[in-house]
């Protein structure tokens, strides 16, 4: 077939090689999702493309396809889809990939059919055939459904998620079986850095030149960050919280160390936050599912973020406060400074009976929107409670993701403590506290924990 052959049949530019034929289709979301006709697909987003050197994007692209049908022509009769969405990138992306060697192209061949009833319209093909069946039309939202599969988000929106815990609950590992929900945009302790910031009053200053300063009220700059996380305004994050070492714990907010690291040296280190935090802002605006952990914040301290953000989806994990207070102490948080075991057990179980309290409350104004969790219900059964999480939050529970789930918690790796993501056996490792916590640590817990122990029946929880 010849270019010009092509122009009977494309209402889009086209342009023709040799064994390769790629589609691109247009909708709303900026994540581009290339399928072959086989069945496999390979997905990446657009930020890929957005980085100050073009080139480089697209090596990056290049590296996500498979390469031997992306740069060799030696498959024959590859079919490929490029199935994404309007103001994606989709045109650029497509032209890349009609460039590869033997790439015959079509630019959105649907455009003039898609918008019509097929019931009211005939279709006269090339062959001069006249027909009222227009099977490439209903072909559409059967692609499109595969697509949304992946997830609900389609006709909701972004979904933000809040991990809301405390230290030595489990939440590094929940964190991490979180963002393997495909889609995910994770960050780690977002408020780490900047809590400390705040207490000693520095000045913030923020990747679009806004610059805070103090006095601080840290439950409204905690309250703005999120915000700003969940709405993927990156831009308006304070660089001490974007160069914070945990960045590096999500697999997507990483982008910006490497990023930094990526440009370092080569231009002034003003425009290169700036530049790596709009290229980590479409990451975060690719992605559907937006989590934030943080052992920082009172369930009260959030309560107007469910109003703010209608979407938003907050898991309230607990741990029992025997098993949390000695895993505590064990890192000196109930030394003579802190106020020995018992300041350390008053604090801890304080602060959870005003969760507590608060999450009855919000449960009722907000139901559905508020999930309790308890830690030894993904360490003894993980992949059950994952299937639970994943489904509250409203995501598939892919098969690449029971796998990673297995892998962390079953599979016997190695731990890879003290901020633990991976355990050889999580079922073993929950109630070691039974074991090797003084048995006067624990009259102390008992005693003064004892409204959480009773609410959440740690004491006879079943397995679930
Ligand atoms: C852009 O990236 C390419 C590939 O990584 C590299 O060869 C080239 O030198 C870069 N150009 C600039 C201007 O940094
Ligand atoms: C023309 O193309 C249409 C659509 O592919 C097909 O259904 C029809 O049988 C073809 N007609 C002829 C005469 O080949
Ligand atoms: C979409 O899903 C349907 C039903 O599961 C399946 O028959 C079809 O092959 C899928 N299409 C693609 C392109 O994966
Ligand atoms: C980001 O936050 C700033 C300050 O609150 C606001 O002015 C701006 O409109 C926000 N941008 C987006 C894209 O939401
Ligand atoms: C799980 O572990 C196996 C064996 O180490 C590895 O081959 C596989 O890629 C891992 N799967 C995931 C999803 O991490
Ligand atoms: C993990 O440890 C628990 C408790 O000791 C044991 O019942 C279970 O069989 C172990 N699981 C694996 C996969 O070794």
């Amino acid at each position: 077939m010849s270019t010009d052959k092509c122009k009977d049949y494309c209402s889009g530019t086209g342009m023709v090689l040799r064994n390769h034929y790629f589609v691109i289709l247009g909708g709303m979301f900026m994540v581009y999702v290339i399928f072959t006709m086989s069945g496999t697909h390979d997905t990446f987003s657009a930020n890929t493309l957005q980085a100050s050197n073009m080139s480089s994007g697209i090596m990056k692209i290049a590296k996500y396809l498979k390469p031997e049908f992306v740069f060799t022509g030696t498959r024959d009769n590859v079919q490929v889809l490029l199935l994404t969405y309007m103001r994606s990138g989709s045109s650029l992306t497509g032209d890349i990939l009609q460039h590869s060697p033997g790439a015959f192209y079509v630019y959105e061949p649907l455009h003039s059919l898609g918008n019509r009833n097929p019931s009211k319209f005939t279709i006269k093909f090339a062959n001069g055939t006249l027909s009222s069946k227009i099977t490439v039309v209903t072909a559409v939202p059967a692609l499109s459904a595969n697509v949304t599969s992946i997830d609900n988000v389609e006709s909701f929106g972004p979904i933000p998620v809040l991990l809301l815990t405390y230290m030595r609950s489990g939440s590094s590992l929940t964190g991490d079986i979180l963002q393997h929900a495909r889609g995910a945009f994770y960050v780690y302790e977002p408020l780490h850095l900047i809590q400390q910031g705040v207490v000693h009053d520095f000045p913030l200053t923020h990747p679009n030149g806004r610059i805070r300063k103090p006095p601080f009220d840290f439950a409204e700059v905690a309250y703005d960050n999120l915000y700003n996380w969940f709405t993927c305004n990156v831009t308006n994050i304070p660089v001490l919280g974007l160069n914070d070492a945990f960045m590096r714990k999500g697999l997507k907010s990483r982008l910006f160390t490497l990023c930094m690291n990526d440009i370092h040296g080569k231009m002034v280190a003003k425009n290169a936050i700036n530049l790596c935090a709009r290229q980590l802002q479409a990451a975060c605006e690719n992605s559907p599912f937006r989590i934030l952990k943080t052992i920082r914040l009172l369930l009260s301290d959030v309560r107007n973020l469910l109003e703010d953000l209608p979407n938003l989806k907050i898991i309230h994990l607990v741990r029992d406060p025997r098993a949390t207070l000695y895993s505590q102490s064990l890192l000196g948080r109930c030394s003579q400074k802190e106020g020995g075991r018992n300041g350390c057990t008053s604090k801890f179980c304080k602060r959870v009976e005003l969760d507590v309290l608060e999450e009855e409350r919000l449960l009722k104004k907000y139901p559905g929107r508020i999930m309790p969790v308890f830690y030894q219900d993904i360490a003894k059964e993980p992949l059950k409670t994952t299937q639970k999480l994943y489904d509250f939050i409203g995501a598939k529970f892919t098969q690449e993701a029971q796998e990673y789930v297995y892998n962390i918690t079953m599979a016997g790796n190695p731990d890879d403590c003290s901020i633990c993501t991976t355990r050889s056996n999580s079922s073993e490792h929950i109630d070691t506290w039974k074991v090797k916590m003084d048995p006067t640590f624990q009259e102390i817990v008992n005693d003064r924990c004892n409204y959480i122990i009773q609410r959440y029946n740690f004491d006879n929880r079943p397995t679930t």
